[in-house]
């Protein structure tokens, strides 16, 4: 294996430890300060001459500020001549801006992974993009890693869940594959919903129809991100409301907008289960909320770029 280092940005720092621990590696020093008018100032300080360089950093709220760290990161990283820098983001900020979904509006998942370039990483590791097409905004090789099989495991661990009694429910069509595939995991039936979004009222959504047979059954909801929790718990009361008996929640990205964990708590969600690509902001979780490492998952995408380097 070659000479690898690890550095973490400010984003998502207990993430960044336990991928470093499995990996055997101590995270490389870096200081994050900032000037008296907060200009983000990155100082490495690592030996990188030659190295294959990794910087972890989450694109999570505040994800400008995270973008900016993971850039300067790398622009001081390749300063010192690595052999090669993979930017690792276990969330991807913006990402649901794919496309111009109105005159006027900007396609800002291009525009991020241009910056990511411009600084001169040569590979990106990430995790359940938002549109997996977001791969070819980048001219540069992307690691796309899913979580997918994880959450199964996660969910096959519950007691009692069979194909006769549960099926795995996509809350809009633009989430179909993710379901499908997890149904195919599971062994299950899948059933859609349709959600319409207001693109004049941000972060809202109604749940509408439900195409498939639910009745008596436990709905298993599969999402991407959860933001601020409205799809999931429209979602649920629709569900519930044509005699679904019980609603679980698993998701890869925690970002829990505004009031997102009141939503989940007065919601009929009964349990949620998110992936930690993203740190937690608070202590607060409701108890019907928890969390599952993807630190493995990473390690090993990370293992990999070093094997073959
Ligand atoms: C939408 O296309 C995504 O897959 C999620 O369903 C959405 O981002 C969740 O947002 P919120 O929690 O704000 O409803």
């Amino acid at each position: 294996m070659k000479d690898f280092l690890l550095f973490s940005g400010s984003s998502n720092k207990l993430l960044a430890q336990e991928i470093a621990k499995l990996l055997n590696k101590p995270l490389g020093k870096v200081d994050l300060t900032r000037f008296a008018d907060g200009e983000i100032r990155p100082w490495i300080q690592e030996d990188v001459r030659r190295k294959i360089v990794f910087v972890i950093q989450s694109l999570s709220h505040p994800m400008d500020e995270h973008i900016m760290e993971l850039t300067l990161m790398g622009d001081a990283i390749r300063r010192s001549a690595p052999e090669t820098m993979v930017a690792v983001i276990p969330y991807m900020g913006y990402a649901r801006q794919d496309k111009q979904h109105r005159t006027g509006e900007p396609v800002s998942a291009r525009v991020i992974a241009k910056f990511i370039e411009i600084s001169k990483y040569k590979e990106v590791i990430t995790v359940d993009l938002h549109n997996d097409a977001i791969v070819g905004f980048f001219q540069i090789p992307v690691t796309h890693v899913s979580a997918l099989q994880l959450l199964a495991s996660e969910i096959k661990k519950l007691p009692g869940l069979s194909d006769k009694n549960s099926v795995v429910i996509s809350p809009d069509v633009g989430g179909v594959k993710r379901a499908r595939n997890l149904a195919y995991l599971l062994d299950m039936p899948m059933v859609v919903m349709e959600k319409k979004r207001h693109l004049d009222r941000f972060d809202t959504g109604e749940s509408f129809q439900i195409i498939g047979d639910v009745k008596g059954k436990t709905a298993i909801i599969v999402d991407d991100i959860i933001s601020t929790g409205g799809t999931i718990a429209q979602s649920a009361a629709s569900l519930k409301d044509v005699g679904v008996s019980s609603v679980l929640v698993f998701a890869t990205h925690a970002v829990l907008a505004g009031k997102a964990l009141d939503t989940i708590s007065r919601s009929s969600i009964d349990k949620v289960v998110c992936t930690n690509t993203i740190a937690s902001r608070t202590q607060a979780i409701p108890p019907k909320l928890s969390f599952i490492s993807i630190a493995s998952l990473l390690a090993d995408a990370i293992a990999s770029v070093v094997s073959v380097k």
